[in-house]
């Protein structure tokens, strides 16, 4: 199976990149699933409808969000008809939407993709490693599904750390999300499962974490609330990770960086 992961699309610099370049890259790496996190799709700030249309459009499966999931109030009864678009399962009993989404794809394959958020410098939420763990436990990789994609949205490098090791051998492909900046570890664990601790956003690099640089480096100076902050419009990097599995075990084979386009330095899975 060849999976691509596309991390945190931000504005419409991020959405306009992805929409041009992810049917070319479906095609070009013969993808059978791609799963992209959208979660500052709109402004920066959450994801409106219209957009999660346009995103599943251009070739993506599954969507997931994170701590912003809500900022755009509309996709909450999107998400409720919505079932390829997750957002946290470690949020409160009776959040709208759902964690995990078990997808069909080519071949008669059923793949799982399961968000959790980590809990350090974040939000207070449920255990996302028990959580994860009560997930898992109704899926056996390798049998019931032929690939699982963990996206765990966090913070702290530790806890992506910990929760990947965690799962070792329980996943395909363990990536972190929110930082909005590409770690250089990607890796397979030794138990078989892809891990990067960060995927990059997919955005404007000229920025701070993808909002424009003088008003979000001006409350860093001055602590009195400064102007709204705007995503930085330059051209984005698509950053993510591309990732191919043994079709019997579910577990990994290569894990490659993707980082197409925009300021970063350019990485495309099969050239290397
Ligand atoms: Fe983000
Ligand atoms: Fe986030």
């Amino acid at each position: 199976m060849r999976l691509l992961f596309i991390g945190d699309v931000v504005g419409r610099s991020g959405r306009e990149a992805v929409a041009d370049v992810l049917p070319g890259l479906r095609a070009r790496l013969r993808l059978d699933l791609v799963v992209v996190n959208a979660e500052n799709a709109s402004h920066g700030f959450g994801l409106a409808p219209e957009m999660a249309d346009a995103l599943f459009a251009a070739g993506a499966d599954v969507l997931t969000l994170g701590n912003h999931s809500w900022d755009r109030k509309e996709i909450i009864p999107y998400i409720a008809q919505t079932p390829r678009l997750l957002r946290p399962l470690n949020f409160p009993p009776g959040t709208p939407g759902a964690g995990a989404a078990v997808v069909d794809v080519a071949g008669g394959r059923q793949v799982l993709v399961l968000q959790a958020m980590g809990r350090l410098f974040m939000d207070t939420l449920d255990c996302p490693f028990r959580g994860t763990a009560e997930a898992l436990s109704r899926y056996r990789l390798g049998g019931t599904v032929a690939a699982i994609v963990i996206d765990f949205h966090a913070e702290a490098s530790s806890e992506k750390m910990a929760f990947a090791h965690s799962f070792d051998g329980q996943a395909s492909l363990i990536v972190g999300t929110h930082t909005h900046c590409p770690s250089a570890d990607h890796q397979i664990l030794p138990a078989g499962t892809a891990f990067q601790s960060d995927a990059g956003m997919s955005g404007d690099y000229d920025s701070v974490i993808g909002m424009q640089k003088l008003g979000a480096a001006t409350r860093f100076w001055r602590k009195v609330p400064g102007e709204r902050l705007v995503p930085a419009d330059g051209e984005a990097t698509i950053c993510g990770v591309f990732v191919e599995t043994d079709d019997v075990t579910g577990l990994a084979l290569s894990i490659e960086p993707l980082r197409m386009g925009g300021r970063l330095s350019q990485a495309m899975p099969g050239t290397a």
